[in-house]
């Protein structure tokens, strides 16, 4: 091939930039595995950098994308082989790498995970960087012993990617799980990946004592700010908050009195640099014991084209997404 297809971000002199245009293999940052890619997923991180409201690309221009899933063209790393089906999600890609909105990649052999059996290119990326996250946070908590006994889990930012796919590994971990949402009108499609019960997140009363009373077993948290610090005060002792995002804001602010009067924990989750052992173990978990049901129906918000990409990005800036946008490339036909 001598050109293909790319989405990618130009720094102007009105900032950064986004456009579908035709680059070479020449043009992409190095990496040992050739993809065909066949799908990539549009995710908070993405759209921050396609709109370019978020500092995410380290370089410019840069194909975005931090997702993909397709099939190796060529390898001069022994561990993949022409055909081979690969995903790869974070290490860097729509970062400081090209990333996987383009209908070629080329990527670091270590940022690449067989795909796992059970889960097709579409499914992987129905999860992508979203589900990947919601796993490894799931898996922190248990870890640190989080079970079922204590509580249900709060999930914020529920009708999101991670939040979404969060309440369906709860469920099929055995948890119950309670849906914090600003969009009350989902609380059907979040019952059906696993919700039992749905809180307008306006409705919440956050309080300001230090410890209010404890009702949640743990949480995941995808918004930051006054809701991450509402959960600090209300999850029982010895519960897990996995801190993921910050759809709401960046702030963190509280007392220790929940930390060392519940012993309640803090759980960072960080699904960029992740040792390679965890992202092959999280990812046998989401397409094993873990794997969502009808994956396809649940999450999928859509499944678009490269050029649709700038105005999904819009609509998940502005927090009205419910479900994934599923981007799709020319590796779809292989
Ligand atoms: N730590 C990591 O490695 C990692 C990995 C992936 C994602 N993240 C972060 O996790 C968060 C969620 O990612 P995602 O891909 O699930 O994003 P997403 O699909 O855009 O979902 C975010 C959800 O948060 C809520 N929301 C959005 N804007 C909001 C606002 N201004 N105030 C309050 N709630 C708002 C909405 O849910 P409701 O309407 O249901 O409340 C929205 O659906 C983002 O901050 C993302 O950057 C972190």
């Amino acid at each position: 091939m001598t050109s293909f297809k790319a989405l990618r971000v130009h720094q102007t002199p009105k900032g950064p930039t986004a456009c579908v245009e035709s680059v070479r293999l020449e043009d992409l940052t190095p990496g040992e595995v050739l993809v065909r890619v066949a799908y990539s997923g549009l995710n908070y991180k993405d759209a921050l950098a396609v709109t370019g409201r978020g500092a995410i690309l380290r370089a410019y221009p840069r194909v975005a994308g931090i997702d993909l899933s397709g099939v190796v063209e060529h390898s001069s790393d022994v561990t993949f082989k022409p055909g081979d089906r690969v995903l790869a999600t974070g290490a860097g890609l729509g970062e400081w790498l090209d990333g996987g909105f383009a209908e070629y990649a080329r990527v670091p052999a270590e940022a690449l995970v067989p795909l796992p059996p059970g889960l097709s290119l579409l499914e992987a990326m129905a999860l992508g960087t979203a589900g990947f996250t919601a796993a490894l946070a799931l898996r922190r908590m248990l870890e640190n012993h989080q079970h079922p006994g204590q509580g249900a889990i709060a999930v914020t930012g529920a009708t999101g990617g991670v939040g979404g796919i969060a309440l369906a590994l709860l469920k099929r971990a055995g948890f119950t799980a309670a849906a914090i949402t600003g969009k009350p009108q989902a609380a059907a499609f979040l019952r059906a990946l696993g919700a039992d019960e749905v809180i307008e997140r306006a409705r919440l009363d956050l309080g300001r004592k230090p410890l209010e009373t404890a009702v949640w077993g743990g949480a995941l948290d995808n918004l930051g700010g006054e809701v991450l610090s509402y959960l600090t005060r209300t999850v029982k002792p010895w519960g897990n908050i996995a801190c993921i995002g910050l759809a709401h804001s960046p702030a963190l602010s509280g007392t220790v009195m929940p930390l060392i009067l519940r012993g309640v924990s803090l759980l960072g989750i960080h699904s960029v640099q992740v040792p390679r052992a965890w992202r092959l173990a999280v990812w046998g978990q989401l397409a094993g014991p873990w794997r969502p049901a009808a994956i396809e129906q649940r999450i999928v918000r859509a499944v678009i084209g490269l050029e649709s990409v700038p105005d999904a990005a819009q609509t998940l800036i502005a927090g009205q997404a419910t479900g994934r946008f599923v981007v799709r490339l020319r590796g779809a036909e292989c």
